[in-house]
């Protein structure tokens, strides 16, 4: 699925405000962690913008909001690529060849670890911990899907030709 980055519009601040109105009566520190999930579902990150308006609006100061987003790994200030690619070095993957699945993914979109393309199609990141599928080995997960075993060819296939790469 196609997700917009945050331009500040009238239709962003409607889902902004329809996120935030789902924590209505509840305490705002408590609600702070749900909320940023949902708007770094929306938006790939959580904007500058949008967490200016729940600063405002939660009494919460941004050095707070941004230090969530900082302390979290499932909270970016940039915007990650529509897909998300993590390519799993633990040990048995890193023996079975993931430095060459790694090479395939990254020379096939000319991009290094944690870069995003310049379309914002992929993020690809190396996952140095063990997904627990160690028989999968290499393995690299997609989208939120673990694929393997796998090889180099089929990984930079994948990024080439995911139909969620379209725009
Ligand atoms: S090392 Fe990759 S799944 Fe275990």
């Amino acid at each position: 699925m196609v997700r917009e980055t945050w331009n500040g519009t009238q239709e962003d601040l409607r889902k902004l405000g329809a996120m935030m109105q789902r924590f209505e009566g509840r305490d705002p520190m408590e609600s702070l962690i749900p909320l940023l999930h949902y708007v770094q579902d929306e938006y790939r990150y959580i904007p500058e913008g949008a967490a200016e308006i729940i600063s405002d609006c939660w009494h919460i100061p941004m050095t707070d909001i941004f230090g969530v987003v900082t302390f979290y790994a499932d909270f970016t200030a940039e915007p990650l690529g529509r897909n998300r690619m993590s390519i799993c070095e633990g040990a048995a993957c890193y023996f079975m060849g993931a430095t060459d699945l790694a090479a395939a993914a990254l020379d096939a979109l000319n991009i290094q670890y944690n870069e995003t393309t310049p379309d914002g199609a992929w993020t690809v990141s190396r996952a140095d911990f063990c997904y627990g599928a160690c028989h999968l080995a290499p393995l690299v997960e997609v989208n939120h899907k673990i694929r393997g075993p796998l090889t180099a060819e089929q990984v930079a296939e994948t990024v080439r030709h995911s139909p969620a790469n379209e725009h």
